[in-house]
């Protein structure tokens, strides 16, 4: 039916307050459902498959009905709030997060162009960022998230070591990155759509811990050099993605700036821990980068998406991104975010960390992650307790790989990729496999506020009654 007159298009067939309300008591439904594990996950029931074959409507239907269906499909979908979601690195949709998300939509300011106090919030944001992990923070925006992070990081070193390079292209020009073997393969992508190239990504070897190993660098970056290829970027991870080793900071700057290469530090998972004054060795040197990252949407807990990028310089990520277009032009005296990131529209993702911040104060989120590290350690000593069961070894972060290991099995990745699968299908737990040295592992990872001691245990005990069932048949 068309609106009348003159009246807008798109309006609610439900009085606001009511629409509202309904979605108030559906959030607050899904939170309550948060706050314990549930037995299982429901399957999606065959009215609501009815209804996600349905082609594009044409017609109304009434709001009420449609966000009820929609809240359905959330519940019967898997949800990383859940306290037993352990697998890849989750998100934990802190509430205030998820209410900042509403308030940010229904403003919708344009994080591009300067955006008044919006903008001035962003700028707070990333300066706060950089005070809770102890970095010197020059300038930085909200992104995505780490692959978008890395790829601004590795634009602005490209532009330092090549400069030019970013108009020109990069013709016959040879560069190269340097990374962990175990490095998140968003590098990777980077390279490739940098024109560096995904075969000049130089995989560096690593210690018993799994740590990028300096010396093995040093040469690398001398080898590169003498043979005429411009090394681009070092990219330390703090944190790595399979088993949260973090890369010795303090030494690979030192070397870079020797030899004058960008530091660039992924910490997209696991640099909140930088929050924690006992962690100090671990992330010694930070400060030292060129630019970090990191993804308040892993372990701040925050609803995705909220990646920060942070650099020590502003001008390097003007250098490498700042355009002067008819309609955008820079009149004003306030800088445009656009001149320093890669995205044009952008959403206000800083609002919900800021609002973070100020509703639960810092000092939370460091007994929050501090909380996850212990049970981290406390689910390595309940699998080494346990004689059926394999850890990888102490973890330095909040990653725990293990396997079952139970005897008569002759094949025990075959067991373990079985295992993986029977536990989703079991469904009380959510855990993902990774493969580490050529062994499948179960990979749990521990971000989230809601995860319990009694959660970390019901990880054990599951894995081992499914296990132990899977190996008698
Ligand atoms: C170390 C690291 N870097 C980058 C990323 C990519 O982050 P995003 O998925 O937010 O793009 C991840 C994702 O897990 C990661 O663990």
């Amino acid at each position: 039916m068309s609106a009348v007159g003159d009246a807008p298009e798109l309006q609610l067939d439900a009085p606001r307050d009511e629409v509202l309300q309904l979605a108030v008591t559906l959030i607050s439904q899904a939170w309550n459902s948060f706050d314990q594990a549930r037995p299982g996950q429901p399957t999606v029931d065959d009215d609501l498959r009815a209804v996600l074959r349905e082609p594009l409507p044409d017609t109304p239907e009434p709001v009420t009905r449609a966000l009820e269906e929609a809240a359905q499909i959330l519940d019967e979908s898997i949800a990383q709030p859940r306290p037993r979601y352990f697998a890849f690195v989750g998100s934990s949709g802190l509430p205030i997060g998820v209410v900042a998300d509403a308030l940010a939509s229904c403003f919708d300011a344009n994080l591009a162009v300067y955006a008044g106090a919006a903008s001035a919030i962003e700028e707070q944001a990333v300066r706060w960022v950089g005070e809770l992990v102890g970095y010197p923070v020059g300038g930085g925006a909200f992104t995505s998230g780490g692959t978008i992070s890395n790829l601004t990081a590795l634009a602005a070193a490209r532009e330092r070591a090549l400069p030019g390079a970013r108009a020109a292209g990069m013709g016959d020009l040879r560069a190269a990155v340097y990374c962990s073997a175990e490095a998140h393969y968003s590098v990777m992508r980077a390279a490739e759509l940098l024109g560096i190239g995904a075969a000049n990504v130089r995989p560096v070897g690593l210690d018993g811990d799994r740590r990028m190993v300096p010396g093995e660098l040093a040469e690398l970056l001398d080898r590169d050099r003498a043979a005429g290829v411009t090394p681009v970027a070092v990219i330390a991870t703090a944190g790595t993605t399979l088993t949260g080793a973090v890369d010795p900071i303090a030494p690979l700057a030192a070397l870079c700036q020797e030899r004058g290469v960008w530091l660039h530090v992924d910490g997209a998972y696991g640099l909140a821990a930088a929050c924690l004054p006992e962690t100090g060795a671990l992330f010694a040197g930070l400060d030292q980068a060129d630019s970090v990252s990191l993804d308040a949407h892993k372990w701040l807990y925050l609803p995705k998406a909220c990646g920060v990028i942070l650099v020590r310089r502003r001008e390097d990520l003007h250098h490498s991104f700042a355009h002067d277009e008819g309609y955008l032009p820079h009149e004003r005296h306030e800088p445009h975010a656009v001149d320093v990131t890669l995205e044009y529209s952008r959403p206000f993702r800083a609002l919900k960390l800021w609002l973070a911040f100020r509703v639960h104060g810092a000092e939370a989120f460091r007994r929050a992650v501090r909380r996850n590290l212990r049970q981290a350690a406390l689910l390595h000593e309940l699998v080494t307790a346990q004689p059926d069961l394999e850890a990888l070894g102490p973890p330095q972060l909040s990653i725990v790989p293990f396997r079952h290991v139970p005897a008569g099995v002759a094949d025990l990745d075959a067991h373990n990729a079985r295992l993986s699968v029977e536990l989703q299908r079991d469904a009380r737990v959510y855990v993902a496999p990774a493969a580490i040295d050529g062994r499948v592992y179960l990979r749990p990872c521990i971000v989230n506020f809601r995860t319990s001691d009694a959660d970390v245990a019901a990880l054990v005990e599951i894995a081992l009654e499914v296990g132990e069932a899977l190996a008698e048949t």
